[in-house]
């Protein structure tokens, strides 16, 4: 996902307070109060934001938080927004792993995390958003029966968490190796367009046990 910095992508977002939230690690903000109903969800580096541009319109009794850590990028996400204005969205600019100090707990009906960076390399585990302290943070902040859908290109991130979860209060309900050919429901991002064709996505579903 190259694309070329646009200099004024912070300007663009700060013009954005009803749609837009930008985090200050050191300010205290709270999400709940963006949120036009009490089921929410949550995408995890939603990219140029094609998922829940499409999705949001088709369950206005969810409120989505859009977190994306690279403004240019959210930008996009904006101007896509923009050509389909929804009240349920809010795009969140900033590093979604301090989700923990921004929501309440109990407060989230699904996490999804949409071909999330693999770092696939072990020094760099740390950084991936389903190492067991990551989904520590989720089943927190997941009501009772939560759910984390997750689809990836990548087996070796799949494979991985698939483990995590399972270690961190999570139990699989489905999973497949070839989303494409599972029969699921799938609203497709803008990297499975470009990229789902070379090499089969991966997907769970995984529900926060007790
Ligand atoms: C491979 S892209 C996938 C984008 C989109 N979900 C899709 O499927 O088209 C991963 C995205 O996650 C964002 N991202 C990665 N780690 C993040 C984090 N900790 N907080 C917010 N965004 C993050 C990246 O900037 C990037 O836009």
């Amino acid at each position: 996902m190259r694309l070329r910095t646009d200099q004024f992508a912070a300007k663009k977002l700060a013009a954005r307070p009803e749609r837009v939230v930008i985090l200050d690690p050191k300010a205290n903000v709270s999400l709940m109060p963006h949120a036009t109903h009490p089921k929410v969800a949550v995408e995890l580096g939603c990219g140029k934001g094609g998922f829940i541009t499409q999705l949001a319109p088709k369950h206005p009794n969810v409120h989505y938080f859009a977190f994306e850590k690279f403004e240019t990028i959210l930008v996009k996400a904006l101007h896509k927004y923009d050509r389909n204005p929804v009240p349920n969205v809010t795009f969140v600019s900033g590093d979604a792993t301090m989700i923990d100090a921004l929501l309440p707990v109990k407060s989230v009906d699904a996490f999804y995390l949409n071909f999330s960076d693999p770092w696939p390399k072990a020094r760099h585990e740390k950084r991936r958003l389903t190492t067991p302290e990551r989904l520590k943070k989720y089943h927190h902040l997941l009501k009772d029966d939560g759910i984390i859908h997750l689809k990836t290109d990548n087996r070796s991130l799949f494979f991985y968490s698939l483990v995590t979860l399972q270690k961190s209060g999570f139990e699989i309900i489905q999973w497949t190796k070839d989303l494409a050919g599972s029969g699921w429901e799938n609203t497709l991002t803008e990297f499975e367009i470009r990229y789902g064709k070379d090499f089969p996505i991966h997907a769970l579903k995984a529900r926060k046990k007790g």
